[in-house]
């Protein structure tokens, strides 16, 4: 099996909307792999896709080696599945959530007892384990979720927006589990999300996707060279013709050949690698007997990707106030159920 999932122009229609539009990705085994884009993009649908959940208007998907179609028990058998919307039951506590889905999964009574306890303590919730949902936070229902997903040894883990409308803090402790899940238990994890920091944190790769179809693919560093490199800024002491000098040894020693003045003591020199030429830069100038006073750097965001392939912004800000208010509503309506 070369890859652990691998889309055959796989395609969902509702009615008229082709919310998936035969896309085609190869995710290989171990990547944290991220869809990545703005709402009703078609990120769940391709999720609930490749989860068995719903079944493709055409194409298909092999995931650990099945084909959706054919063989959706075993798919699920080798899956772990966080969804967007919170599905834990707010009258169980935590332990118990777990143990219903281990009993789900037929998992032997002798073996959940502690496999449940490696992963409380994995998410760092076995202080709250025998406490009721609905005290959980927001967050410390997204870590159970994740350690719920872990339950039975999956090879795959999909995350449906996982830190959606969560507060910064949670988001970073998310991220950290997330990174601790794909190094600790060697996971293939394949998530979705709209946030871009997010995607750049996590993903090795990550597939932009915009109404169904994928427009760009590659890793964070690649697809924001699409947009050019990052531009670094240096000021020197003092405005003479030196300036013009060491323009001149930086292009000949081949550090960047892009390099503009932007006022008598500026230049702007644009690179693929900021952290591998600042100190280049700074050899040259000293070389040159140049004194550098400031420097200053920025670098392309997902963000300009997208603006760049859609010619819109990927997320207005008020986005993240909808989507908090989405992840509460949840919360209140898992809290009534
Ligand atoms: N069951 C359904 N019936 C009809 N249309 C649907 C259904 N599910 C999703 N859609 C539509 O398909 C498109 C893709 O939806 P999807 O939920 O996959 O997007 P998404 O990228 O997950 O967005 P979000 O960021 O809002 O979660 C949207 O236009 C949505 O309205
Ligand atoms: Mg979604």
């Amino acid at each position: 099996m070369e890859y652990m999932i691998e889309t055959k122009n796989l395609t969902k229609k509702f009615e008229d909307l082709v919310a998936v539009d035969h896309i085609n990705l190869e995710i290989k085994k171990g990547e944290i792999f991220g869809l990545l884009g703005p709402n009703g993009a078609g990120k769940t649908t391709t999720i609930h896709m490749l989860t068995t959940l719903l079944r493709p208007t055409e194409g298909t998907a092999l995931v650990a080696g099945y084909d959706i179609r054919k063989n959706p028990e075993k798919v699920r058998e080798k899956i772990g599945i966080v969804f967007q919307d919170v599905t834990v039951d707010r009258n169980l506590t935590g332990y118990e959530n777990m143990w219903l889905h281990g009993k789900l999964y037929h998992i032997p009574k002798s073996e959940l007892k502690g496999l449940i306890k490696e992963l409380l303590e994995f998410v760092e919730l076995d202080q709250w384990a025998n406490v009721i949902l609905r005290k959980y936070s927001g967050g410390m229902l997204r870590r159970l979720e994740i350690a719920r997903g872990l339950l039975h040894h999956p090879e795959i883990l999909f995350l449906d927006e996982p830190t959606l409308g969560l507060d910064p803090h949670s988001r970073a402790h998310i991220w950290e589990y997330i990174l601790r899940v794909k190094k600790e238990k060697n996971m293939t994890i394949l998530l979705t999300t709209h946030y871009m920091d997010e995607a750049e944190r996590l993903c090795d790769r990550i597939a932009i996707i915009d109404h169904g179809k994928i427009i760009a693919l590659g890793t964070p560093d690649e697809l924001k060279s699409m947009v050019g490199g990052d531009v670094i800024y240096i000021t020197i002491e003092r405005s003479d013709h030196r300036m013009k000098v060491l323009a001149e040894k930086i292009v000949e020693s081949g550090i960047s050949k892009n390099i503009k003045p932007v006022s008598p003591r500026v230049l702007a020199i644009t690179v693929n690698n900021v952290s591998e030429k600042i100190p280049l830069i700074f050899d040259v100038a000293q070389n040159n007997d140049i004194k550098i006073r400031e420097v200053r750097y920025t670098r392309p965001t997902l963000d300009d990707v997208f603006l760049r392939l859609t010619g819109r912004k990927l997320r207005d800000e008020k986005g993240s106030w909808v989507d908090i208010a989405r992840m509460r509503r949840q919360i209140r309506m898992a809290r009534r159920r």
